[in-house]
């Protein structure tokens, strides 16, 4: 907030109040309240941006269209304005055939460049004769054909971003054009010119308009966070509302790439939460996952998962942006993670929070994130932002558990059940984040929960020399651990000391209502020689340990055989 907010209320209530005299006075009200939020956040408790207190929201709106975040694909991310009708139809034929709609995707959504760059002698949009030569509500139809929603996009100004008509003036008639074609959902962005109307009375007039059809249609609002909507868009009629600038296929912005990366719009999204609801969500842009453009880095695997697993904790829409008919096994597990999902679309609806912000040793952030469950699990995310895998650790206090004996802590990428005492604790990767779900008590299956690491994670040396590293086990489960072996697979030609070797007697972790917490992690060093004419890349060595049950658990090393570097070395 700054000093001049309360102007802002003042001069967006003024024009308000001086322009267009056809709104309703339940959406006068709303948009009144929303100007007044607008002005100090002191007054949100009372305005109707609660998402709990429904006596508030905008007329004709009792049973919200989006009750959990919305879910679909959108054409933008990928093919920007090379789109045409058989792209959009193959995409649903894709969302169905690939299971992204069983899994809980329902929309289609064309962007920008749909459209002629002329209305026609009525003044009514038309689609571009080229791209479009049937017109859009065949297509849509196919959508619909599909079982799924179909989504178009408009801009709340004289022109879209692309330099296409615009909707503002002709609210009605293009609203009444979407619900003739059979839209369901309307992304309305921001370009063009605004004629000296505010954000507010621009988006408002769009949803009266829409309500004045006979058709349910979701208003996406997209202005991109410029006008603080979390405080108004839900009292003048949106679903879900944009809260950064555009997302690319980043991990963070780069001087020469235009564009927000992951992690800038998780920092811009997160003191947010508490606008977030059912009916009513954040929106941090559509997802990256698998887009492949070839002027932008792209993510990796891990990163795809982290910004998959942040959308999900941060209750945004789901709307995938790559190309669905053509998609890697690793993207399609990612898009369609049930379990992942599953946290997105919860009920309660709540968006996570950043519990804990923790400073490595490399003096970049580590963070863990909460969200808190329906049924009264946590969802809880360690991220780790640094260059280098890391250990990340919160507890079930932390996270907002009740103390208890046992959790059962779920893990949602690699699946399986894992108990613990209080720790949650993980080795994550480089701009990885480790996801679980937890819950109090825990089943006789799940396992005892345990972190390898590796100190350092990550080593180069140059061929013929060794390295030394500094393994722990810990142990944060409530069962104490009588043997637990190591070892430290290399490639055949290396030479490693020790083999193999065995933990003893390890107890269990520390215990919030009491007990455990002595000795319940133990280490030892461990040194790898590398032949003199190793070749030099990565080698990536696996660190696994075994409990007497067989359960493992492994952690990577990396290790950079690079000729020009300075290693010492090692007095074996
Ligand atoms: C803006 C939006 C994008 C996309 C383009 C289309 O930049 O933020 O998501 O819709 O316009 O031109």
């Amino acid at each position: 907030m700054t000093e001049n907010d309360g102007e802002d209320a003042e001069r967006i209530l003024d024009s308000v109040e001086s322009n267009d005299s056809t709104l309703s006075s339940v959406t006068r009200r709303s948009m009144i309240q929303g100007a007044a939020a607008f002005g100090g956040s002191t007054l949100l408790a009372s305005s109707s941006v609660s998402a709990t207190d429904d006596s508030d929201e905008p007329e004709g709106s009792d049973e919200t269209l989006v009750e959990t975040p919305p879910m679909g694909w959108n054409s933008w991310n990928t093919f920007y304005c090379d789109i045409n009708a058989e792209l959009i139809k193959e995409a649903a034929d894709a969302m169905v055939e690939n299971g992204l709609r069983e899994v809980g995707y329902e929309s289609i959504c064309v962007d920008d460049c749909w459209m002629a760059p002329e209305r026609d002698a009525d003044g009514s949009l038309q689609a571009d004769p080229e791209t479009f030569p049937n017109g859009i509500e065949p297509v849509a139809d196919y959508v619909h054909s599909k079982g799924l929603k179909f989504g178009i996009y408009e801009s709340a100004g004289t022109t879209t971003c692309e330099g296409l008509p615009g909707s503002l003036g002709h609210e009605k008639q293009d609203a009444q054009t979407f619900a003739d074609w059979g839209v369901d959902y309307l992304k309305y962005d921001n370009c063009g010119n605004h004629r000296g109307l505010s954000a507010i009375e621009r988006y408002a007039r769009m949803h009266e308009a829409l309500e004045a059809t006979d058709r349910d249609i979701v208003l996406s609002i997209c202005e991109w966070g410029d006008n603080d909507p979390w405080f108004w868009a839900a009292d003048v009629g949106g679903d879900l509302w944009r809260t950064t600038g555009d997302i690319k296929p980043l991990w963070s912005k780069q001087e020469d790439l235009w564009g927000n990366g992951i992690i800038d719009i998780i920092d811009q999204n997160e003191p947010l939460a508490e606008y977030a609801g059912p009916g009513q969500w954040n929106d941090p842009d559509m997802l990256v996952v698998g887009v492949d453009l070839p002027e932008y880095p792209n993510l990796t695997q891990a990163e795809d998962r982290t910004h998959f697993g942040m959308w999900a904790m941060m209750a945004a829409p789901l709307i995938a942006g790559n190309d669905i008919r053509n998609m890697s096994e690793h993207t399609q597990a990612v898009l369609t993670n049930e379990e992942v999902i599953a946290i997105n679309q919860d009920p309660a609806g709540n968006q996570a929070t950043r519990i804990q912000h923790i400073t490595g040793q490399d003096g970049q952030p580590r963070s863990v994130w909460a969200k808190e469950l329906a049924n009264g699990d946590q969802a809880v995310g360690l991220l780790n932002r640094s260059d280098m895998r890391t250990t990340i650790t919160t507890s079930a206090q932390a996270v907002g558990l009740d103390d208890e004996e046992r959790y059962n802590v779920r893990d949602l990428w690699n699946g399986g059940d894992w108990q613990t005492a209080g720790l949650i604790s993980a080795s994550v990767p480089s701009h990885g984040l480790a996801l679980f779900r937890v819950s109090s008590g825990s089943s006789d299956d799940s396992k005892p929960l345990a972190t390898v690491s590796s100190t350092p994670s990550e080593v180069v040396v140059a061929p013929g020399e060794a390295i030394t590293t500094r393994i722990e086990f810990t142990n944060v489960s409530p069962i104490s651990l009588d043997e637990v072996q190591v070892r430290c697979t290399v490639p055949d030609d290396w030479s490693s000391k020790p083999d193999s070797m065995t933990f003893d007697d390890i107890a269990a972790g520390p215990s919030i209502v009491g007990g455990g917490g002595n000795q319940y992690n133990a280490g030892a060093d461990w040194m790898a020689r590398t032949p003199k004419n190793a070749e030099a890349k990565d080698y990536e060595l696996t660190i696994a340990t075994e409990y007497a049950d067989g359960t493992t658990i492994e952690t990577p090393l990396i290790v950079t055989v690079d000729e020009s570097a300075d290693s010492t070395p090692s007095s074996d």
